[in-house]
């Protein structure tokens, strides 16, 4: 396993603006344009098989050259769209829950302590073992960590700064702040994931060559709603992806009151072409987890951040072909 801290915290890819979603549409192409680029959402989504609404893809370039995705333009796929939108994709959402006995949060919990652990802890590496969408994923997840550093790394020096993690994955973001000197609480719902991202920050710090902090970071296996404590900084990136609102609103809340400055968070940002594209995608569930995945309004993020005594500082938008996060840092106010 190579160091986490190289090449996906350091990547200078430019970020893909949404300027990039084409419109590509005629009378004649619109319905096979439509049925090509289903096709390829479904493949995307059921090659992705997690629950990472960021996946949705803006362009099926990436599966196929000769195709492209008309995203924003186009009255008959708006229309189609609209209505794809409006049915409920909720049945499918409680039998997935269903099949694993328990709910929402017990099947993400599951998820990624089997099939998701597996997946995403390549995704969120540096081996070649992924596909080209997962390729993809990867390059736009280091993106947004990239982004988090930055910002951070703009506030002046993180040495001796608490951080909290919540819904740590494999330490992309948690093990590059540890390396900068912040005191880490790092914790995932997932033990898998959380036991993973202990075992990677030994090797990157090892592989550094740079002191250990002060404070050795932790890495818990708990969910966020549990974690406990008052921290300068407190993080959670895609990790809202797996939740409806009404449960975000709640985990905003506690994020809150664990941060004492600021707050880091990323989710999938709901807009009339990313929603149309998940409905298509869930078309074609397959084995995919994906149609778990929950888009969410920047209003109402803002919102709850806004409830909580939280104001938004700072916006990026991260948009490979199939990635979408929106990252906001918000500061108590
Ligand atoms: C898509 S991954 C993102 C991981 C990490 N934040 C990153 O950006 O590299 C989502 C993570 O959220 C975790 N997760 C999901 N629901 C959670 C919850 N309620 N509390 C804590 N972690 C949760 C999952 O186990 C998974 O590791």
């Amino acid at each position: 396993m190579q160091c986490l801290n190289q090449k996906p915290f350091t990547a200078t890819r430019p970020v893909t603006s949404r300027a990039r979603c084409v419109v590509r549409c005629n009378a004649q192409s619109q319905s096979h344009t439509l049925k090509a680029a289903a096709g390829a959402a479904a493949a995307a989504l059921a090659s992705t098989s997690s629950a990472h609404a960021s996946e949705i893809l803006s362009s099926a370039n990436g599966l196929d050259g000769s195709l492209t995705f008309a995203v924003g333009g186009g009255v008959a796929i708006a229309g189609l769209g609209a209505l794809l939108v409006a049915t409920d994709p909720q049945k499918r959402r409680s039998e997935q829950m269903a099949q694993t006995g328990g709910d929402e949060k017990e099947a993400v919990k599951n998820y990624f302590n089997t099939a998701g652990y597996e997946r995403w802890r390549k995704i969120y590496g540096e081996t070649s073992e992924v596909n080209k969408v997962q390729l993809d994923i990867r390059t736009g997840h280091a993106q947004t960590v990239e982004k988090v550093l930055r910002w951070v790394d703009e506030e002046g020096s993180m040495t001796g700064l608490s951080v909290c993690d919540a819904g740590c994955g494999t330490g992309s973001l948690a093990i590059p702040l540890a390396l900068r000197g912040a005191s880490v609480s790092a914790s995932d719902i997932s033990a898998a994931m959380a036991g993973e991202a202990e075992r990677r920050y030994q090797e990157a710090l090892a592989a550094s060559g740079s002191k250990a902090p002060k404070v050795a970071p932790k890495f818990e296996a708990m969910d966020l709603e549990s974690v406990q404590g008052s921290y300068h900084t407190v993080t959670c990136l895609d990790v809202m992806i797996h939740y409806p609102q009404d449960k975000v609103d709640g985990m905003i809340t506690h994020l809150a009151s664990l941060a004492d400055k600021r707050l880091i968070i990323s989710f999938a940002p709901k807009t009339l072409s990313y929603s149309i594209l998940k409905r298509i995608g869930e078309l074609f569930p397959g084995p995919s987890k994906a149609t778990r995945a929950y888009l969410h309004r920047e209003e109402d993020v803002e919102a709850a951040l806004q409830r909580a005594g939280f104001k938004v500082t700072k916006r990026e938008m991260t948009a490979t072909s199939f990635y979408f996060s929106r990252l906001l840092e918000a500061v108590r106010v």
